[in-house]
C-alpha cells in the first residue's frame, strides 16, 4: 500500500509525464508548421514515448492499490526561435524531469517504500537516455549554426525514429 504522501507524488509526477507529451506534441506542430517534417516525427515518437510514461505510472499506483487522480495539464509553449531553440528547451525540460525523479526518489527512500525505490529505476534509467539523445540533436544543431545546409540533413535523420510500443510482459 502506497502511503499518501507517496500516492500524491505518483500522480504530480503522472502529470508531468503528460505535460511532458503535450509539451512535445506542441513542438511537433511547431516543426510541421516549418516544414521540418524529420524533426515533426522525432517529436511524434518523443510524445508517445511520454505517454508511455504516464500510462506506466498510471498502472503502478493501480497495482499498489493507490488512486489515481488526473489534474489539469499546462499549456504549453506554441512558438520558438529556431530549431536549435527548441531541442535547448527539450533538454532543459528533461533535465528538470530528472531532477522530479530524484527528489520521488529520495521520497520513497525516505518513507522506506523498497516497491516504489525499485520501480523508479526504470525512470531513473530512462532519464539518462532521454537527457542524452535530445542533448545530441543540440549539439549537432549548434555545430550547424555556421552551417544551414546541415539541418536538411539532419531533418532527414530525425524523421527515422520510430516508437516501439514495450512488451506487454515487461509492463513498461
Ligand atoms: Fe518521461
Ligand atoms: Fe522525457
Amino acid at each position: 500500500m502506497l502511503s499518501k504522501k507517496m500516492e500524491q507524488a505518483l500522480n504530480d509526477q503522472i502529470n508531468a509525464e503528460l505535460y511532458s507529451s503535450y509539451l512535445y506534441l506542441s513542438m511537433q506542430a511547431y516543426f510541421e508548421s516549418v516544414n521540418l517534417s524529420g524533426s515533426a516525427n522525432w517529436m511524434k515518437a518523443q510524445t508517445q514515448e511520454e505517454l508511455m510514461h504516464a500510462v506506466k505510472l498510471y498502472d503502478f499506483v493501480n497495482e499498489r492499490n493507490g488512486r489515481v487522480l488526473l489534474n489539469a495539464i499546462d499549456k504549453p509553449p506554441t512558438e520558438w526561435k529556431s530549431p536549435l531553440d527548441v531541442f535547448e528547451q527539450v533538454f532543459k525540460h528533461e533535465q528538470k524531469v530528472t531532477e522530479l525523479i530524484n527528489n520521488l526518489v529520495n521520497l520513497a527512500n525516505d518513507e522506506k517504500d523498497h516497491a516504489t525505490v525499485s520501480f523508479l529505476q526504470w525512470f531513473v534509467n530512462e532519464q539518462v537516455e532521454e537527457e542524452a539523445s535530445a542533448d545530441a540533436v543540440r549539439q549537432q544543431l549548434k555545430l550547424m549554426e555556421s552551417a544551414p545546409g546541415g539541418l536538411f540533413m539532419l531533418d532527414k535523420e530525425l524523421a527515422q525514429r520510430v516508437f516501439t510500443p514495450p512488451a506487454a510482459n515487461q509492463g513498461a
